[in-house]
C-alpha cells in the first residue's frame, strides 16, 4: 500500500517541476546563420577532399597536441604543434576572408612565447582564449554548415522498376507506404488475394530501392545486405506462405517486423538526418 502514495507523490512532483521549467524551456531560442558563400569551394563536389572538416580536425588535433606537450614539459614538441596550429588557425581566414573577424590570430605569437618560457600556467590561459574563438564561431555556423555540405540528400535519385520507368525516391517512398497500408488493411477485410498481391508489389519497391543504395554506398555490398538482404527476404517468403494460407495474426506480425527492420531502420539511419537538414534549409 505504501507504493502507491510513494508512486503519486513522484508523479505530481515530476508534473509540477516540468511545469515550473516550462517557461524557461520555451523561452530558449537558438540563432543559426548562414554560412559565406566562399566555404563551398572547401567542400565536395567543387572541392575533391571535405577541405574545411579536415582543417577542424587538425586543429582539434593540436590544440590537444600543445596542451598535453606543455603539461609533461616538452618544449620542442610544444613548439612543433605551436607552429602547425599557425599555419592551420590562420588558414581559416584564408580559405573564408569573410571569417576573419573570427579568429584571433595574435593569440598564437603569446602562446609560442609561454612555450618558449615553460610558463605552463599563461599558456593554459591563452588556449583556452583560442578555443573561445573555435567554440563561438561553432555555436552560430556548425549545425547549418554539416547540414549543408554533409548531409545527404535524395532529391537528385531515380529509381527505375523493372519496366525501365523511373520514379523519385520520395515517389518510391510513397508507393512503399501505400503498399504496406494495403496488406495491413486487406489483410484486416479477410481478402487474401488483394494482401498477397500488395505484398509482392511491396516486395518489388524494396528490391527496385536498393539498386539505388549504392548511389552512395559505393563499392559496399553491406549496408543493402543489412536492410534488404537475406533476413528480409526470408521475411517476404514467409509473409506469402502465411498470407496464402490464411493466418492473419501471423501475417500482421511479419508486417510489423518488415516495418520495423525495413523501414523504421532504414529511416532512422537517414530520414531523421534528410528531414532536420529540410527542415533547417526551409528558404532553399
Ligand atoms: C534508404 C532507406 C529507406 C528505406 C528502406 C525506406 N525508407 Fe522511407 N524514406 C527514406 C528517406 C531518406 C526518406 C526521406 C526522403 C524524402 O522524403 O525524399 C524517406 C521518406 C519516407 C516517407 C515520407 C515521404 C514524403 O512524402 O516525404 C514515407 C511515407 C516513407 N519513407 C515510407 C517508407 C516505408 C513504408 C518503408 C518500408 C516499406 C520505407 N519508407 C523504407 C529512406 C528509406
Ligand atoms: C570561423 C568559424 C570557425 C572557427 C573559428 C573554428 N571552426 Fe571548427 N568548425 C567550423 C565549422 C563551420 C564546422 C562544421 C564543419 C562540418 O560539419 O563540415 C566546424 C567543425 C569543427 C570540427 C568537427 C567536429 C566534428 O566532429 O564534426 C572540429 C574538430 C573543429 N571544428 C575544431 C576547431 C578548433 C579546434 C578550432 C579552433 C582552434 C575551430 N574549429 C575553429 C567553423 C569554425
Ligand atoms: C544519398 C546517400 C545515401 C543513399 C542513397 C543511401 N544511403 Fe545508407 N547511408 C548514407 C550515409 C551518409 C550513411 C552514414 C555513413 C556511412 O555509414 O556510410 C549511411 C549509412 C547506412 C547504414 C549504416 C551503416 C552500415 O554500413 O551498416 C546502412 C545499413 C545503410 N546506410 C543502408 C542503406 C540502404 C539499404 C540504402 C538503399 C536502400 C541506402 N543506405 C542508401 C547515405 C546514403
Amino acid at each position: 500500500m505504501n507504493l502507491i502514495p510513494a508512486f503519486l507523490l513522484i508523479h505530481l512532483f515530476t508534473v509540477g517541476a516540468g511545469l515550473w521549467l516550462f517557461p524557461a524551456y520555451a523561452g530558449q531560442s537558438v540563432t543559426l546563420k548562414s554560412p559565406p558563400a566562399s566555404l563551398e569551394q572547401w567542400y565536395k563536389p567543387i572541392n575533391k577532399r571535405q577541405r574545411w572538416l579536415h582543417t577542424m580536425f587538425k586543429l582539434r588535433r593540436e590544440m590537444q597536441a600543445i596542451g598535453e606537450n606543455a603539461d609533461i614539459g616538452d618544449k620542442a614538441a610544444t613548439l612543433k604543434w605551436i607552429k602547425r596550429l599557425d599555419k592551420h588557425y590562420n588558414e581559416i581566414a584564408e580559405m573564408v576572408p569573410e571569417w576573419e573577424k573570427e579568429i584571433k590570430p595574435r593569440l598564437i605569437p603569446e602562446l609560442e612565447m609561454f612555450a618558449e618560457k615553460g610558463d605552463t600556467y599563461r599558456l593554459g590561459k591563452t588556449l583556452k582564449m583560442i578555443k573561445r574563438t573555435c567554440d563561438d564561431c561553432h555555436t552560430v555556423y556548425q549545425p547549418l554548415v554539416t547540414a549543408i555540405y554533409r548531409a545527404p540528400h535524395y532529391d537528385d535519385i531515380r529509381i527505375k522498376n523493372k519496366k525501365g520507368q523511373s520514379q523519385s525516391f520520395e515517389e518510391n517512398m510513397e508507393d512503399l507506404s501505400a503498399s504496406v497500408n494495403r496488406i495491413l488493411i486487406a489483410l484486416d477485410d479477410g481478402r487474401n488475394t488483394v494482401a498477397s498481391e500488395a505484398g509482392k508489389k511491396l516486395a518489388n519497391e524494396l528490391q527496385n530501392l536498393g539498386d539505388s543504395c549504392d548511389r552512395c554506398h559505393k563499392d559496399d555490398d553491406y549496408p543493402r545486405e543489412r536492410i534488404l538482404g537475406k533476413a528480409t527476404r526470408l521475411r517476404f517468403e514467409t509473409l506469402q506462405e502465411a498470407i496464402t494460407e490464411g493466418r492473419v495474426r501471423d501475417s500482421q506480425k511479419l508486417m510489423g517486423e518488415i516495418a520495423v527492420t525495413v523501414c523504421a531502420r532504414c529511416h532512422n539511419i537517414h530520414r531523421i538526418v534528410h528531414d532536420l537538414r529540410d527542415a533547417l534549409l526551409l528558404d532553399e
